[in-house]
């Protein structure tokens, strides 16, 4: 090592990795981001965020032209430049199955290890199956001219929209490793982070691996748990917003992630517990997370439900009728569509006939790509004007603070859809609307 402080590379600079090497800059460390994608490098390096992060444009600008750091496309460069390498490409799910596709995890250890002739570690940060650290520490030591490399991992927990925060401030670290070496080297690289008393759980590779599905896991159910209760309280006319209020003053639930609604989405939640399902089926222990799959499809009715509720306030036809979708990034502040339940509800009411005007504050251009038949407008007035229903699918402030007589003065029809169980029933009642929520009368 050149130093106490090592110098770091960021392999992938997608949402995980641009955020891990910016804050890494912002910690102090130099800096250097590697991505195959080089219109995404040369966005990077004229100090351009290619997805939307509250915060991070900002750091970057303040970072780039400061000399600690850069972006390439060269796996020689960054080789010779870095002490710590944190691997940080996708894992999404494979076409037509549940488990994950480790092809990107494998092609960047791959082109990384014939390049590593002195001593590094190398830490896997992605979100990976069980076993797949060990498979890489092989790989490696396979690949690598150098036999002295070391392989850690290190799962994140960043949350977009929050993920600079989370990035600087952590709740915890997880250090998976094989030696006391890669821990100090670990230690050295999340320094400032340590020295603010933020834990560090030193553990194995498949411990590592497993916390973070763990985590999803937990996050997931707590949330599919709610909405399961959302189904009951639908045939018996019960209040979920008024259960999870109840229930989350109990200490031992909490009152958080018990936000009944049209549930999650997103490039982590779903596709990391259902390439749990699949790992797990492997291992041969698939009872064990066999309710994950109820997880998974109590998630998924509710977006069936939700096309259900809009089609009773436009007489049992969407043919002709004229939808604003508020909403559809998977969640508020990120422009992130990977299986966003909005845009999924948006395109099913699509093939049933509706004419679906769509607006977000930030995720239109992959809305697009991802569903060019739609029809997106720059605005929320845009999108309402004339709208015979409207349907809130995610849950931006800009939405939460409509006012129901100025937005009914511009429909053609005062139906509304909160999907997301953030509006004041009363108050739009009051003005005339009707009001249908998932889990409420
Ligand atoms: N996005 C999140 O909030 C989040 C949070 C925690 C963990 N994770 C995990 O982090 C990983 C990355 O997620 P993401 O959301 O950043 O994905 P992403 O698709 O935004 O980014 C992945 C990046 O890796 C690049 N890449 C692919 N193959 C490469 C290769 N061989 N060499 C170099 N770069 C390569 C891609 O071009 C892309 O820019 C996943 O395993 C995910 O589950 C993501």
């Amino acid at each position: 090592m050149r130093s106490e402080r090592p110098r770091l590379s960021v392999i992938g600079t997608g949402y995980l990795g641009a955020t891990h090497a910016v804050c890494m800059v912002e910690l102090g460390y130099d800096v250097i981001g590697l991505d195959i994608d080089e219109a995404k490098i040369e966005r990077l390096r004229a100090g351009e965020i290619p997805f939307f992060e509250p915060g991070l444009p900002e750091l970057l600008a303040k970072h780039i032209d400061g000399g600690r750091l850069r972006f390439t496309t060269s796996y020689p460069e960054v080789a010779e430049f870095a002490d710590v390498h944190f691997v940080c490409v996708g894992t999404p799910q494979r076409k037509g199955e549940l488990a994950a596709d480790m092809t990107y995890v494998d092609a960047a250890f791959s082109s990384l290890a014939p390049h590593l002739t002195r001593k590094v570690l190398v830490v896997g940060k992605s979100t990976v199956p069980a076993g797949t650290a060990a498979r890489m520490e092989s790989l490696l030591l396979d690949l690598a001219p150098n036999k002295d490399v070391e392989l850690a991992w290190n799962p994140e927990f960043l949350r977009e929209g929050f993920a600079v925060e989370d990035t600087l401030r952590p709740d915890r670290l997880v250090f998976g490793v094989h030696s006391a070496w890669a821990e100090q080297q670990l230690r050295a690289a999340f320094a400032p982070v340590l020295e603010t008393g933020t834990p560090a759980v030193v553990t194995d590779f498949a411990t590592a691996e497993l916390v973070k599905v763990a985590a999803n896991s937990f996050l997931a159910t707590k949330i599919s748990f709610i909405n399961a209760m959302a189904e009951v309280c639908e045939v018996t006319g019960a209040d979920v917003t008024k259960l999870a209020e109840a229930i989350g003053h109990d200490a031992r639930i909490g009152r958080r992630f018990l936000n009944a609604g049209l549930g999650f989405g997103g490039g982590c939640l779903p596709k990391d517990i259902r390439a749990f399902i699949a790992r797990a089926g492997e291992l041969g222990v698939d009872q064990a997370v066999s309710f994950l799959r109820e997880v998974d499809e109590i998630n998924l009715r509710r977006r069936v439900r939700t096309v259900e509720i809009g089609l009773d306030l436009v007489d049992g036809s969407y043919h002709g009728t004229h939808v604003a979708v508020l909403g559809a990034a998977f969640k508020p502040n990120s422009d992130d569509v990977r299986d966003s339940p909005a845009l999924d509800v948006a395109a099913s009411i699509g093939r049933r006939g509706g004419t679906v005007v769509i607006y977000d504050p930030h995720a239109m251009q992959n809305a697009r790509r991802m569903h060019p038949e739609l029809t997106y407008v720059e605005s929320l007035i845009e999108a309402v004007t004339g709208a015979d229903v409207i349907m809130l699918l995610t849950e931006w402030d800009e939405f939460r603070a409509m006012s129901p007589e100025r937005i009914g003065a511009l429909v053609a029809h005062r139906n509304l859809v909160d999907g997301r169980n953030v509006l004041d029933p009363v108050q739009w009642r009051a003005a005339g609307w009707l009001y249908r929520a998932l889990g409420r009368p």
